[in-house]
């Protein structure tokens, strides 16, 4: 087991109503708030009234910026932060899921400084500071809701990054199961694959940590059995409530303890294909995850199979691959790349820019055979 600090200084108000608590809560940070969002569902669901109904009864001015899209660019945090601090926010309050809230994350270190964000993921600045940040949750997913990561594009320099800092989880988090019900069955599926993808990195970690890796199996179980209930009834508050928590638990630091950090390769080229085909977050790695299995069924295989044992009480290899596949596709997230349209005519442009961005994972390492290895297993 590898040393840890383990350290989560969010605050989550989980459950139903908890949205009627928010301007109470967030009163004593002040009431000069900058609302940011997405493209439009927190309107079309009219949770936005809800919220700007609260706020506005305590007195609270009110700054937006909307549009962020879904793989959030810099350009947008630039601009919404340029906002921010020309009107002295006291707070940010990001309603939306992964991508609005991780584009707040990034807002609020950016606020304090004067240069663009993206100098943070080219390590040239560190941040000194952050803007408080309240996060209203509306899709589960990410777990960005209870981590201090954020995930941005930036078109010009052809990359999709992930960032870090201690200053970036949210003050306060909001929960609502019942928030989630308006996301249509392709996003929720999306999303209960991207948990998965988050208990599979975790698990694939070089290290083992007798009780992450329990905790990862018990967050992966849980999600198989509510899942495809959940993709049946998509205004089921259980369901919604279950999947929403195990999101949380999947991303939130704690399955990382004693094991020294993830794999993440499988995220690193499942942003090439968010970048260049816009494919959504949670589908890339359900199509890429089990062909990295395969590629690496010998190299991973004894990994493969304490997984298989550990969720299904079966250590073989094959069978443990293809019931997470079968399972990816119950739920109706693609697994092969002719499902988003990438054909064998788009690959190579694909594979040059895993080369240019040097996609690799830390425990698994990767390389340009590697690359086309599993693009053929996924295509
Ligand atoms: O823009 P709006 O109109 O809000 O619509 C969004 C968007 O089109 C819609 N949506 C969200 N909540 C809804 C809803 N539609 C109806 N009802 C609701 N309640 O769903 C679409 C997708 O939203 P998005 O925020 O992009 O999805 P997700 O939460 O999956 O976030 C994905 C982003 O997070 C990053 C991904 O790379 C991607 O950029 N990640 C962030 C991580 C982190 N911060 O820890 C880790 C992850 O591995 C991931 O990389
Ligand atoms: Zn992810």
């Amino acid at each position: 087991m590898e040393n840890f600090i383990s350290h989560n200084p969010t605050s989550l108000h989980f459950g139903k109503g908890v949205i009627e608590t928010i301007a109470r809560t967030v009163k004593p940070l002040g009431s000069r708030v900058l609302l940011v969002y997405g493209k439009g569902s927190v309107k079309r669901s009219g949770l936005y009234d809800r919220i700007v109904a609260q706020l506005n009864q305590a007195g609270s001015t009110i700054f937006e910026y909307d549009g962020i899209q879904p793989n959030p660019l810099v350009d947008d945090v630039d601009k919404a932060a340029a906002i921010g601090r020309e009107k002295s926010v006291d707070y940010i309050l990001a309603v939306g899921g992964g991508s609005v809230i991780d584009s707040a994350k990034i807002i609020s270190i950016t606020i304090p400084v004067t240069h663009t964000a993206w100098k943070f993921y080219e390590y040239k600045a560190k941040p000194v500071k952050a803007i408080p940040l309240v996060a209203v949750l509306t899709l589960a997913a990410t777990g960005t809701e209870m981590n201090p990561f954020a995930v941005l594009q930036n078109p010009e320099t052809g990359r999709k990054d992930g960032y870090g800092s201690p200053l970036c989880y949210p003050v306060h988090s909001f929960l609502d199961p019942e928030v989630t019900y308006t996301v249509p069955a392709d996003y929720t599926a999306y999303g209960i694959a991207d948990l998965i993808a988050h208990c599979f990195e975790n698990f694939f970690s070089v290290s083992e940590c007798s009780l992450s890796d329990r905790f990862i199996a018990a967050i992966i179980a849980d999600a198989m059995h509510w899942g495809p209930k959940l993709m049946q009834n998509l205004h089921g508050y259980d369901e919604r409530a279950a999947i929403m928590y195990d999101a949380t638990m999947a991303l939130n630091t704690m399955t990382g303890n004693g094991k020294g950090g993830g794999d993440w390769g499988v995220h690193g080229m499942g942003h090439i294909l968010s970048l260049l085909h816009g494919v959504p977050h949670g589908a890339s790695l359900s199509i890429i995850f089990p062909a990295w299995m395969k590629y690496l069924n010998k190299k991973a295989g004894k990994q493969i199979s304490q997984l298989g044992t550990l969720v299904f009480g079966d250590n073989d290899v094959e069978k443990t691959i293809l019931r997470f596949e079968e399972f990816f596709t119950q739920i109706g997230t693609p697994v092969r790349l002719s499902q988003v349209g990438i054909g064998e005519e788009k690959f190579e442009e694909i594979i040059q820019l895993m080369i240019r961005n040097k996609v690799e994972g830390r425990s698994y390492k990767l390389t340009e055979v590697d690359y086309r290895g599993i693009m053929e297993l996924a295509k």
